[in-house]
Parts: structure tokens; sequence; C-alpha cells
């Protein structure tokens, strides 16, 4: 199958229903996507499928032939680390850091969608990335920043 990801055709030797969390990781090694709970619950596997935030670990790769998907790796812009990312350094939003790559996706999707968002809007866009070290007051800090327009 080929698979169109940060903008790059991939062409992937995989069946169609394996997920595309294992097809980022294991086969194309972008292991930027996190593996949490495998189960659709934690978010650590989020990524952008046509812009909305999806649950690698939930989708069949084959669904996602022929739509754009974005990762992790696709948000910075060479050494230019993507607003959010930066956000997130400066906030140091992270402890463990094994889910802030799945909560930097849905603050993208979020933040491209609504530039300046409510809290409660952060906080139900946020709610399914679950952190167990507890970055959630850190993550809302930078609210109303904009940056949406890129790509
Ligand atoms: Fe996909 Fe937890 S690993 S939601």
């Amino acid at each position: 199958m080929i698979l169109d990801i940060n903008g790059r055709a991939y062409e992937v030797a995989a069946d169609a229903d394996e997920t595309l969390l294992w097809v980022l990781r294991d086969r194309l090694g972008l292991a930027g996507t996190k593996y949490g709970c495998g189960g659709g619950y934690c978010g650590a596997c989020t990524v952008h499928l046509d812009g909305r935030p999806i649950r690698a670990c939930q989708l069949p790769a084959g669904e996602a032939q022929g739509r754009a998907v974005r990762t992790v790796e696709g948000l910075a812009d060479g050494e230019q680390l993507h607003p959010v990312q930066q956000a997130f350094v400066d906030e140091q939003v992270p402890q463990c850091g094994w889910c802030m790559n799945g909560q930097m996706m849905s603050a993208v999707a979020l933040l491209e969608r609504t530039p300046s968002p409510t809290r409660d809007e952060i906080d139900a866009a946020m709610a399914g990335n679950l952190c167990r070290c507890g970055c959630y007051v850190r993550r809302r800090r930078r609210r109303g920043r904009r940056v949406s327009g890129r790509r």
C-alpha cells in the first residue's frame, strides 16, 4: 500500500488491517508515535488524518490510504520547532515524556482549527490525552498563542 505521511509517499508492505501505529513504528521507523495502552484510551499514539487527530493504534493502515497522515516527525520545519513544540519546551511540559508527542499532536490540531481556544475548549480537545505525571496545568498555559497557518 502507499501511504502519504508528512507529505511524503511511502510504499509499505503490510496487511491492510495492520494498525497504522505499528506500520509507522515498526515498518517505517517513525517511532515518535508512541504505544501506550493499545486500546484507544490514552492518546499516546495520536496522529493527524486529514488534519484531524486520531488514534493510530485503532486505525487499520489500509484506511489511511489516499489520506494525509501527519505524525510528530512532520511538525518541525527542519531545525525549526513547530510553535507548539517550542511552547512545550518553554513551559517544560514533559516529565517522563512518553505521552508528549500525542499531546502535541492534539494541541496542534486544536490550534489549527481554533487559534485562540478557551480553557474549556482546551480541556475538551486534550481530554483524551492522558498523562500520569501530571502535565495538565502546564500544557494549558500558552492558550491563545497563534500557531495556525503552518502545514
Ligand atoms: Fe493508542 Fe493508547 S496507544 S490510545
